[in-house]
């Protein structure tokens, strides 16, 4: 047995590597559960995201990490040993000194030392008989700083025909789940919608079905200043008055007749349920140009995104000018402000208003980005000591949503603390509240200084809680785990941003998930009311990643008008399954039962064991069918790295005891009580009470 979770566990590890014999490269295992004192770890890169470079020598392959790092290798008696070259990244310019270490079920086999500017050295591990190889990075005895460490060539080499199974042949891979759209007309999500007093409102109904369809906004007199128009189903106009503005909107075809709850709230709060769109980031990165945007825009009508809620169609970095790049891309020269000091967009974007006009023809609205430092990430021009300026100049264009990337602000940083951090985006969430039209404010900052606490009284409707995605599952599953900390500060107009989707062909590939982990991926994020940006070419959709991003259920989970996030409620350790929970408006639950582990298993929400009493009707959600009455527990085969997303909704008996109830009751969200909290022994990082 225990030499069969070995196995298992050596098999889980190791994703994919390339075809050499028994050999397996360490950029190739699984390496999300690595340890690193500062960063993130990708593969085939430093820690700081550059090419692996160690005294002047590139290494096409290995991995970057941090001191002090550890990552334990499951290799379960069958790897021969292990190698690399290793050293200080030159990236830190010479400084930095660590001690790499290999050790074999606990036991040092090989250690070298390391300091800044040295060639890299080899490291040579005899791993004969190890059940785990453990790889550290501890610092020199210098402290940590500057401490970028390369594992560079590094490989494992197996005995011969004892190299583990690659993953896709672990586990079946789900295929399209999503019925085809339904006949009959169908009134999607959201139920509400928020403007602020006298701004312009364009909301488009999401609408599928047969066409064509009557649609009638069910209200025989509109507010003067309020139009609805059939053709286009654009609602626009806008409210002077605060308050709830309820309709019912139908549509009809010769299939049949929808019927749907819509309120309008004039007030304070944008985005009373998680914004959804498209951002140009992870399908062209700094390639992006109006005439892309302008395609974008076309797609989002022609694949019919639009029907299923996506409404929002943003621009990320490199609308603006760009010294450094502009070097040697004359697309991106020339001064970076006006004389009166606005900024001057770059060539690819020849006019901002014209673009932004486009995008509302389509009923669709326009986003941008910017940096409260003075340069982007991608190094564009920021608004730093313009961000009035700035703000003027995104109303007056027209554009709708702001994401405001953090970048080079920490070098113009001043104030201590918090201070620091929340300055500059308190400062521009004022100036955005100040335009005339509503600009939806995305906070950026990677989740520092405890973002969800403040976000949303800096005027953030949402606000990212990680670094930067990828397409990769180490990069998805940590970016899961890491919601596990801040489900309670989720509320309608203030989200959690677990960042854009990574579906589809990116910029950086055509796709490297496998389809469970798009599953995962897309049901978890709809789990955590996340905004969900899609985030790849949409001119190269293919129809599995299409049926991922329209199934009309599954978005209702994201879109749901309570606004509670899912928090994780049971996490097995031993077996990699997690199971989150999330309250619904209409007093059901939904779940997600992850199977973070390579092979399918069996993952089950124990009622009894959660608070759940008495009869609940289970419907998978992707599949959207009924599944039957469960009483005392629902269990399900998931593939290996997939998510089964289910919606239970009482029956019989049906009741909710903590640490479920707590949840449904919003009793630990905001403001989060954290002395109340550790008084009833609920961890502040969840529920306790279920685990
Ligand atoms: C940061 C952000 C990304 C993207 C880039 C643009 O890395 O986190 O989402 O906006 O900047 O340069």
């Amino acid at each position: 047995m225990q030499g069969k979770i070995f196995a298992l566990a050596a098999a889980a590890m190791f994703a994919a590597w390339h075809a050499a014999a028994d050999e397996i490269r360490l950029e190739d295992t699984e390496f999300a559960n690595i340890k690193t004192g500062w960063g993130e770890v990708r593969a085939r890169k430093s820690i700081d995201g550059n090419a692996l470079k160690v005294g002047g020598v590139e290494y096409p392959n290995g991995l970057g990490v941090h001191a002090m790092s550890s990552y334990r290798v499951p290799v379960g008696g069958n790897a021969l040993s292990f190698s690399a070259k290793v050293g200080v990244d030159d990236e830190v310019g010479g400084k930095g000194s660590v001690v790499f270490r290999v050790l074999a079920d606990g036991y040092v086999v090989a250690e070298v030392a390391a300091k800044g500017g040295d060639a890299a050295k080899e490291i040579k591990a005899d791993l004969a008989g190890a059940k785990f190889a453990t790889l550290e990075v501890t610092d020199g005895g210098d402290g940590n700083y500057y401490d970028h460490a390369d594992w560079c060539d590094a490989v494992f080499v197996f005995k011969p025909g004892t190299k583990p199974r690659p993953l896709a042949e672990l586990t079946r891979q789900l295929g399209i789940l999503t019925p085809p759209e339904a006949k009959e007309p169908r009134i999607n999500a959201p139920a509400r919608y928020g403007a602020r007093p006298g701004r312009p409102i364009l909301f488009k109904l999401p609408v599928t079905g047969e066409e064509p369809i009557a649609v009638d906004i069910g209200r025989a007199a509109l507010p003067r200043t309020l139009a609805f128009d059939p053709s286009t189903r654009i609602l626009s106009g806008s409210l002077d008055k605060e308050g709830e503005y309820e309709f019912v909107f139908t549509a009809k075809n010769r299939h049949g007749t929808a019927k749907k709850r819509f309120t309008l709230v004039i007030g304070e709060k944008l985005c009373l349920t998680p914004p959804m769109g498209y951002n140009s980031w992870n399908a062209f990165a700094g390639g992006v140009s109006d005439e892309k945007m302008r395609l974008a825009a076309d797609k989002m009508i022609e694949l019919g995104l639009d029907k299923h809620g996506y409404a929002f169609c943003n621009i990320d970095d490199f609308w603006q000018r760009n010294p450094e790049n502009g070097k040697s891309d004359p697309t991106l020269a020339g001064p970076e402000r006006h004389e009166d000091g606005s900024i001057w967009v770059n060539s690819r974007f020849p006019d901002m208003k014209g673009l932004a006009d486009y995008i509302h023809s389509k009923g669709l609205k326009a986003g941008l980005y910017s940096s409260p430092g003075p340069y982007t990430c991608g190094g564009c021009t920021g608004s730093w000591l313009h961000e009035l300026q700035d703000a003027k100049s995104y109303a007056a264009w027209g554009y709708d949503y702001l994401k405001y990337d953090w970048c080079s602000y920490g070098a113009v940083a001043t104030g201590d603390g918090r201070d620091r951090h929340t300055r500059p985006y308190f400062l521009m969430g004022r100036y955005l509240r100040m335009q005339p039209r509503d600009i939806v404010f995305s906070l950026c900052q990677y989740g520092n200084e405890n973002v969800p606490v403040w976000g949303g009284e800096a005027g953030g409707s949402c606000w990212r809680t990680t670094g930067d995605i990828f397409d990769t599952w180490p990069s998805v599953l940590g970016g899961i785990r890491a919601q596990a900390a801040h489900w309670m500060y989720s509320r309608p107009g203030a989200w959690n941003d677990a960042d854009m989707l990574v579906l589809g062909r990116t910029v950086w590939s055509n796709g490297r998930l496998t389809p469970n982990e798009c599953y995962t991926h897309m049901s978890m994020w709809c789990m955590f009311a996340s905004p969900l940006m899609i985030g790849c070419d949409l001119s190269l959709m293919d129809d599995f990643t299409l049926s991922l991003l329209t199934n009309d259920e599954v978005l209702a989970i994201d879109q749901d008008e309570l606004g509670a996030a899912a928090a994780l409620v049971l996490e097995d350790a031993a077996r990699d399954t997690q199971i989150w929970a999330r309250p619904l408006a209409d007093g059901s639950m939904a779940f997600a039962l992850l199977n973070a582990d390579a092979e399918e298993q069996v993952v089950a929400i124990p009622f009894a064991r959660l608070g759940m009493r008495g009869k609940w009707a289970v419907r998978d959600l992707w599949r959207q069918k009924d599944e039957g009455v469960f009483a005392d527990a629902y269990a399900v085969s998931v593939p290996g790295h997939a998510t089964h997303l289910v919606k239970l909704s009482p029956r019989e008996g049906a009741a909710l005891k903590p640490c479920l109830k707590d949840i449904r009751d919003n009793a630990w969200r905001v403001p989060f009580d954290a002395d109340r909290a550790k008084a009833a022994g609920v961890a502040a990082d969840g529920c306790g009470g279920c685990r």
